[in-house]
């Protein structure tokens, strides 16, 4: 499986938690290296554009209104076979079916409140990383 880079949110629920490092923790645990990280306030306009794909969808005003809520960690993790492993480490999408030890099931509250966010596909990972990183601020860790 060859190395990957993945786009990863700590989203504001979870900062506020105060668990910033114990979702990190689990991340270097399963062996993905953090190459790239800020904390960040996103504005309304900001996180339309992330999650422009929803746009339509019945949740799209109280997730941009979730997001804006508090302050959000932004990393790009490095790894083999990161994508799938970053979604496997959150779980499902709404923690009330999450499977038991994952980021979700652990540490979030609801399917709109739900701690993390990690890039679904190579296309959707390269596109998320762009949006909030210059290449600059991206280190390599494995070589
Ligand atoms: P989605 O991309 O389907 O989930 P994931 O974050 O697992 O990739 O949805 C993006 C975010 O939109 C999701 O993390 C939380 C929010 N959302 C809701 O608030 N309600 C919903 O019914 C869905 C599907 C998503
Ligand atoms: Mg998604």
């Amino acid at each position: 499986m060859a190395v990957q880079r993945t786009f990863s949110i700590i989203k504001p629920d979870a900062v506020a938690k105060n668990v910033i490092g114990e979702i990190t923790t689990r991340f270097e645990k399963a062996g993905l290296r953090v190459v790239a990280s800020k904390m960040v306030q996103l504005s309304a306009r900001e996180a339309g554009g992330f999650y422009a794909e929803h746009k339509e969808r019945p949740f799209f005003n109280d997730l941009v209104n979730f997001m804006t809520s508090g302050p959000v960690i932004v990393q790009v993790l490095e790894g083999e076979d990161a994508i799938a492993k970053n979604r496997e480490l959150m779980g499902a999408t709404n923690p009330k079916e999450a499977a038991a030890g994952t980021i979700r099931a652990d540490f979030a509250q609801s399917i709109d409140e739900n701690a993390v966010h990690g890039s679904d596909s190579e296309e959707a990972a390269a596109r998320e990383i762009a949006f909030f990183f210059a290449s600059t601020e991206l280190c390599d860790r494995i070589r």
